[in-house]
This record gives structure tokens, C-alpha cells and sequence, in this order.
């Protein structure tokens, strides 16, 4: 007997399992206040007015609000020096108020993300960007673990994706996400990891062995439906803001990933927008309640 079963898909809803993270957090929040503990309080460092940092950290702020936290907003000039940028950041280190903060990315070109990174203490780091965040991954005692990661890992086993034995093939070795994705996946999901970035050769060989397939680089459409196998799980990490003249905002975000021929052949996929992105606010804010309950228990 010949069977045509028409192919669906799982699409991996982000918007959704962050609402949800919201609601478990706001909870916690009630809870804390009712025993008269302290509220979370995250800060915000925005340097210069590039549009998309703005948008970014507009929604985080939203975040904050929603769940009840406190949150502090600091803007600074994108002429301002790396030396006083630092020294704000050492400002806020020391400021018992704040429990969470975060440098929003990308800095202006004189300013070293690294340096900058160095300066941050690692029980405030909500972003998990520190050197002993990264090192959290595997640590016995994890601290603060790296944000977009952690919210893809959270996506995975919300949606009881088994990535046990798995094999993950991550395209992207960036320091924020790719990398530590990669030891995240092989340390808690028990997966066999392929890392890919701008040297390999032959991508597809590679994206094409992927049980789950992860794409954070930025290049739209990188990703095509022949690199695919049938029945993978493909998570798109990439945000990528393109002109476009339909939407109100003339931009509208696009992932690495070509969602329209790729999804078909998938068994679970993210969409671009509503997918990874919300999971990094949720992550943000998991990071900032863990904070507060470990400097104020
Ligand atoms: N720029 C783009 N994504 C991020 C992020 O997750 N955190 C920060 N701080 N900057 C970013």
C-alpha cells in the first residue's frame, strides 16, 4: 500500500515558552515581595543610538516591567572613552542596588568588547559573557550560564527534543552564542557536536549529517533546503535586519535560514521572528532572578 502523507512540521514556538518563563518568574517575584525579599534589578549600558541596540533593549525593558523588576537605564555618547566606560562599569559592579546589568552589543570600534567584558563582575554578568560564565558551562557550580544559548538549550527541552546521542551540527563559532552552545549541547544535552564556521569547507557536507541543525551568523538565507536532511530539527539563531518598505518600521528581521523551502523538510524548525530571540529576554531574566537569589537569598 502506497501512502501520500502530507509533510508537517513543528513550528518551535518562542514567543509562547518565553510567555510562559514570564509568568514562572513574575510568580517568583509575588513570592519574593509577599517575604519582603528583595525585587530583581537589572541595568541597562547602551553606548551611542545605532536603531536596532535601541529596539533591542526597548524589549528588555518591556521584559522587566512585565515581570515586575526593577530595572535602570544608562546611555552614554558613542564618543565616550573605553577608560570611562570602564569606569562606569566598575560604578555599577559595586552598586549593591543593581543585581544584574548588561553591556549592550555591538560597542563603537574604539571600544574592546573584550576589555569591556573583563570589567564586568561575573555574579552580575546576566548575559553570561565573562570568561567564568563560559567556564559556568562546565563548571560544578554553574554562576550566570550565557544567555542565548541557554535559551535555545531551554527551547529544546520544553519541546522535549531529545538531543541525547543526537548529532548537532552549530554553524557559527561565535563567543556568544556558537561556542557556547557547542559545549552546552555536549555537556548537558549528551550530544555529538560538529562546529562550523567561516573556514569550513563545504558546509553542506556538514549542515547535511545534522539530526539538529543550528544557525547563529547573520547571513540570511545561508542556510538552503538542499543542506538539510529530512526529519531534522533546525534552530535559527540568526537576526539580521533588512530593509523593507511593506512594514511600518521599513526593516523587518530576517534569519540565516531560507524558512519557506528549508521547513518542509523539517520535523521542528523556529521562525524568524518569534523564535530564539524572545527565549534571550526570558534567559536574561532566569539569569537575573538567579542572581538576586544568590547576593540576596
Ligand atoms: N547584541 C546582540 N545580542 C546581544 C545580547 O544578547 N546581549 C548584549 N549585551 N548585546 C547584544
Amino acid at each position: 500500500m502506497t501512502e501520500t502523507a502530507t509533510k508537517s512540521y513543528t513550528l518551535i514556538d518562542g514567543r509562547k515558552i518565553a510567555g510562559e518563563i514570564k509568568q514562572e518568574i513574575t510568580q517568583k517575584v509575588i513570592e519574593r515581595k509577599q517575604a519582603g525579599k528583595k525585587i530583581p534589578h537589572l541595568a541597562f549600558i547602551l553606548v551611542g543610538d545605532d536603531g536596532a541596540s535601541q529596539t533591542y533593549v526597548d524589549h528588555k525593558v518591556k521584559a522587566c516591567k512585565d515581570v515586575g523588576f526593577h530595572y535602570t537605564m544608562m546611555r552614554f555618547a558613542d564618543t565616550i572613552s573605553e577608560e570611562k566606560l570602564s569606569k562606569h562599569i566598575v560604578a555599577v559592579n559595586n552598586d549593591d542596588d543593581v543585581d544584574g546589568f548588561i553591556v549592550q552589543l555591538p560597542l563603537p570600534p574604539h571600544i574592546s568588547v573584550e576589555h569591556i567584558t573583563d570589567k564586568i563582575r561575573p555574579d552580575k554578568d546576566v548575559d553570561g559573557f565573562t570568561n567564568r560564565n563560559f567556564g559556568s558551562i562546565v563548571s560544578k557550580v554553574p554562576l550566570l550560564m550565557p544567555a542565548t544559548p541557554f535559551g535555545v538549550i531551554e527551547l529544546l527541552r520544553r519541546y522535549n527534543i531529545e538531543t541525547e546521542g543526537k548529532h548537532a551540527v552549530v554553524v557559527g563559532a561565535s563567543r556568544i552564542v556558537g561556542a557556547p552552545l557547542s559545549m552546552m549541547l555536549a555537556e548537558h544535552g549528551h550530544a555529538t557536536v560538529t562546529i562550523c564556521h567561516k573556514y569550513t569547507v563545504n558546509l553542506k557536507a556538514y549542515t547535511q549529517m545534522a539530526d539538529i541543525l543550528l544557525v547563529g551568523v547573520g547571513k540570511p538565507g545561508l542556510i538552503t533546503a538542499d543542506m538539510v536532511k529530512e526529519g531534522a530539527v533546525v534552530i535559527d539563531i540568526g537576526t539580521t535586519r533588512v530593509e523593507d518598505p511593506s512594514k511600518p518600521t521599513g526593516y523587518s528581521m530576517k534569519g540565516d535560514v531560507d524558512f519557506k523551502n528549508v521547513a518542509p523538510k523539517c520535523s521542528f524548525i523556529t521562525p524568524v521572528p518569534g523564535g530564539v530571540g524572545p527565549m534571550t529576554i526570558a534567559s536574561l531574566l532566569l539569569n537575573t532572578l538567579r542572581a538576586t537569589e544568590l547576593s540576596h537569598p
